[in-house]
């Protein structure tokens, strides 16, 4: 786990799930669940990214209610403004007190056909406007097969950070892509060989100190009961959930590993 200055970061992506009435209900309650498990929210952050039409009602109740949840959205234009029909801006997720922005998922490279240099575009947006981008990377099966773990990844954050200057804050979220929605998360070992070689990477890029601030996730079927095991490891600084984070009680557990980290 996450030594020193690195708080350690559980993000729920909720995808094209629950509407902004259902969100307003459902981060009452996990604001609830996690108050109850009594929660160092100092300790580790909890953020969650809900769908765009759900945002300005997070925004709302969380600074109503004084929640130390944070939120961001699930995708951004590269555009800052102007002709763009269906996009949003960062500014704009900027406005409504979005802290961080998902880029690069790979559901959006896949059925979006978003490639590097989009992702890289979108990502220098986000950081513009004074988001935190959440780049995400990861290989398929096939890659692995014929590439090995790191290489596609590391590839695909190279691309993700070439507008980028040492001193940025980053959050890089290492999924597999054959580990999204399958019930078949990587091993605790195979997600620290690869997150060691994205933090390489970004201290040959952005420098050794930008590199160590940098949080790097796992994503890809964390549950309650395996999100322990890839937390012991060095380079990984949390966990981009996706299925779980819309069960509110798993997704409370997933937050309070700290709790059974040790065990
Ligand atoms: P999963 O999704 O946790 O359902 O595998 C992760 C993601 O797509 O971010």
């Amino acid at each position: 786990m996450t030594t020193g200055a690195r708080v350690p970061l559980i993000a729920g992506n909720w995808k094209m799930n629950l509407d902004h009435l259902q969100s307003i209900a459902f981060v009452q309650k996990l604001a609830w669940s996690l108050k109850d498990a009594r929660h160092d929210f100092a300790a580790v952050e909890v953020a969650i990214f809900p769908p765009f039409t759900d945002l300005r009602s997070v925004q709302t109740l969380i600074a109503a209610d004084k929640l130390d949840l944070h939120y961001g959205g699930q995708d951004v234009s590269e555009h800052v403004s102007g002709a763009y029909t269906g996009e949003i801006s960062a500014t704009f997720l900027r406005a409504l007190d979005c802290g961080y922005v998902i880029v690069g998922h790979s559901e959006r490279r896949t059925l979006h056909h978003e490639t590097d240099e989009k992702v890289a575009a979108k990502v220098a947006a986000a950081v513009t406007a004074g988001l935190v981008p959440v780049l995400c990377v990861g290989e398929t099966a096939e890659d692995l097969e014929l590439h090995g773990p790191s290489a596609v990844p590391v590839a695909q954050l190279r691309a993700g950070i070439a507008g980028l200057t040492a001193g940025v804050e980053l959050v890089v979220a290492y999924e597999p892509v054959w580990a999204i929605g399958s019930g078949q998360a990587a091993t605790p070992e195979q997600a620290q060989q690869v997150a060691a070689a994205l933090r390489a990477t970004l201290a040959e890029v952005l420098g050794q100190e930008t590199a160590d601030a940098a949080r790097i996730l796992y994503g890809g079927s964390v549950k309650a009961g395996n999100i322990a095991g890839f937390m012991r490891q060095t380079d990984v600084d949390g966990a981009l959930v996706g299925g779980a984070s819309l069960d509110l009680a798993e997704f409370s557990r997933i937050a309070q590993f700290p709790k059974h980290v040790g065990t």
